[in-house]
């Protein structure tokens, strides 16, 4: 048998929320019981309009969509006030990047990633045959720019940075962004896949505008609701627009996500709607649960579950129906992180009760 690259041979697999169908299978649990809080999902799923614009647009699926999903691309630019040569779509915010790093990332080449972080920059960063260069996150997570512009070499590509990060949740200031593409050639990524969620957060795409190495990403996976039809969108330099178009798979976005992608940025009530939820959430979630959390600015919360272990917790929930995402698969986490998805208030009572039961629990098993 050929074997793969050795750059794809050395890459760690991406590992996923679990989703409903394995956990109702392992537990035998009814599917409809269950409570999914491990993906960042829109909680209150998608628009209705999405729905029935991907209803619409599946009579004609057998005709290709645009090649360069133009229609979607306009829409994006008007929306966000940029111009239409800057406007990049693909399958998720993980299509942009691959597309984007397959274009510039050569064997050699480095790219910087402040950890923890979103593992697909890894993924993407090494089968492209680069290397990527770990830099550690402050103890509250934030951004250590000197610590990032430390690891610079001649080699860096890009650097990451993602705001509000995964899965620690917070944002990083606009300052801290700007300091870093100010001081660096490299193209600064600045993921902005929860910033909808953000409370008072500025946006990177000022600093987009403003510097021909700042690119930001976005997704209609999580305030738009639409994670299933994979849709991500990003703001390019000019100049790297054409070598982006060049990689790019053609036809990349369905005719049916882009009439929902569509659909959903026409049903600003629905956004509007999702934002509050997750924001009211939020702070009624932060308030009740029986552990530490941190400060989020985005769809999920980060839970230290000290003194029991992330494993105990999430196969402790999972028993109840409840999926969360055991943060140990991120590298440098260790076994003490769980993130949380925002769910309907109905879900978060849910797993409240069953957070203090495994905690109490656990409390009287070393009392005895
Ligand atoms: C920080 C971050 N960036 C990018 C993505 C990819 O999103 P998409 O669903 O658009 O591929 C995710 C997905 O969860 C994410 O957490």
């Amino acid at each position: 048998m050929i074997k793969a690259r050795r750059s794809v041979r050395e890459i760690k697999e991406y590992v996923a929320g679990k989703n409903v169908e394995e956990v109702a299978a392992s537990y035998g649990i009814d599917e409809r019981s269950i409570v999914k809080l491990a993906s960042n999902e829109n909680c209150l799923g998608p628009s209705p309009m999405a729905v029935e614009a991907i209803r619409e647009a599946a009579r004609d699926a057998h005709v290709y969509p645009s090649v360069d999903a133009i229609e979607l691309r306009q829409a994006i630019a008007d929306r966000y006030s940029m111009p239409l040569g800057t406007v990049v779509c693909g399958a998720g915010m993980d299509g942009v990047l691959e597309t984007l790093l397959r274009a510039y990332l050569e064997s050699g080449d480095e790219t910087i990633i402040p950890l923890p972080a979103f593992s697909y920059y890894e993924i993407v960063t090494r089968f492209c045959g680069a290397t990527p260069v770990f830099c550690e996150r402050r103890s509250d997570f934030s951004l250590d720019v000197d610590a990032v512009l430390e690891k610079v070499t001649g080699k860096t590509k890009f650097i990451f940075i993602t705001s509000p990060n995964n899965p620690t949740g917070n944002i990083t200031s606009i300052e801290d962004i700007r300091a870093v593409a100010e001081a660096v050639e490299a193209i600064v990524f600045v993921d902005e896949a929860y910033i909808d969620f953000a409370e008072d957060a500025k946006s990177a795409l000022d600093l987009a505008r403003e510097f021909d190495n700042v690119v930001v990403g976005r997704t209609m996976s999580k305030a738009w609701g639409l994670a299933g039809m994979r849709i991500g969108f990003g703001f390019i330099p000019e100049p790297a627009f054409k070598e982006y178009m060049k990689v790019a798979t053609p036809f990349a976005l369905s005719r049916i996500s882009i009439a929902a992608a569509l659909a959903a940025l026409g049903d600003e009530d629905h956004y509007r709607r999702s934002v509050s939820t997750v924001r009211g959430e939020r702070r009624f979630l932060t308030g009740h649960l029986p552990f530490k959390i941190f400060p989020s600015d985005a769809n999920f919360l980060l839970m230290d579950t000290s003194p029991l272990t992330s494993g105990h917790v999430v196969s402790e929930c999972m028993k109840r129906g409840i999926i969360l995402r055991d943060c140990a698969s991120f590298r440098g986490m260790g076994d003490r992180y769980v993130r949380i998805t925002i769910g309907t208030h109905d879900q978060n009572l849910r797993l409240i009760d069953a957070l203090k039961a495994i905690r109490e629990t656990a409390v009287r098993g070393t009392e005895e």
